[in-house]
């Protein structure tokens, strides 16, 4: 099973890390929202995208896998006035295997969440849904990074713990700091295995360290052009940056907009 399930320390520390915090796609999502109308969001997480689209008015799905983002959201969510959570829905479930009463101008993906996609099987069942799921004309937003190609060459220094959160406090007074590792390396497969190292202190003095690893695929963007065409999409812009400026070499995003091509979606 390729689904990977961010597990409760992780949801707990996801909002409070500043590589996310200050994380600039959100307007871009708000304005893509804005513009359509009504979004589905495939792995939407702890609403780091969901809520700030429903707060500018859009009503907004929110289908993730893990329980505990999930619970994140409906703690944020709680927050919010009666109107911003009468526009949010969250379901549980995997972007390979959704099923849902309605169909939506707009299906989104933000922060990667594609990527967690292994196999071909998967990517592809997930277009297939998406496809199903989109109105006449709809539009689907494919979020990754484009690859790096110093990340896939092996070199040892990728596999030595690189802080990526200085140390952070949190609300109740511990503390945290993490690091970020490539474990393995997958050149075959297109995936490598990424370990994220958190390392909390209690006020106490206490310490801890909780590591996560997962897999992560990287796609090339001609690779993605073909995948969407075989689910039935048609590839409309692809975007280096959240500002729309065109893919380049040095682009560290890779944001595809395609739009149904045809009507029946036919997976070959
Ligand atoms: C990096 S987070 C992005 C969260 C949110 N979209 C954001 O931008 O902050 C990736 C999310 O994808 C979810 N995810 C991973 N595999 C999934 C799957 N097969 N189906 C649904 N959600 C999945 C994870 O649980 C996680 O919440």
């Amino acid at each position: 099973m390729s689904d990977h399930d961010y597990s409760d320390v992780f949801a707990e520390f996801y909002d409070h890390t500043p590589l996310y915090r200050t994380r600039v796609d959100i307007p871009f999502y708000v304005d893509e929202a804005r513009a359509a109308g009504s979004v589905l969001e495939l792995g939407c997480g702890s609403g780091r995208i969901l809520i700030p689209t429903a707060a500018a008015g859009v009503p907004i799905t929110g289908l993730d896998l893990s329980e505990a983002m999930l619970a994140r959201c409906r703690e944020k969510l709680a927050a919010q006035p009666p109107d911003v959570r009468a526009r949010v829905r969250l379901v549980h479930g995997s972007m390979t295997s959704f099923d849902l009463p309605e169909k939506f101008p707009l299906v989104t993906t933000p922060f990667r969440a594609f990527q967690h996609l292994i196999s071909m099987d998967d990517q592809l069942a997930c277009l297939r849904c998406v496809h199903r799921h989109l109105a006449p004309g709809g539009r689907l937003i494919l979020d990754m990074f484009q690859v790096n190609p110093a990340a896939l060459s092996g070199d040892p220094e990728w596999m030595r713990e690189r802080e990526d959160t200085p140390e952070t406090k949190l609300p109740d007074g511990r503390t945290f700091r993490r690091t970020a590792r490539i474990t393995a390396f997958h050149r075959a497969e297109q995936m490598n295995e990424v370990e994220f190292a958190v390392y909390l202190t209690y006020p106490d003095g206490r310490t801890e360290r909780h590591t996560q690893t997962f897999p992560f695929r990287y796609f090339f963007p001609k690779e993605i052009e073909h995948l969407l065409a075989r689910a039935g999409f048609r590839v409309v812009a692809v975007y280096g940056d959240f500002n729309r400026s065109p893919l380049a070499n040095d682009s560290a995003e890779m944001l595809t907009l395609a739009e149904k091509s045809d009507e029946h979606g036919g997976v070959q």
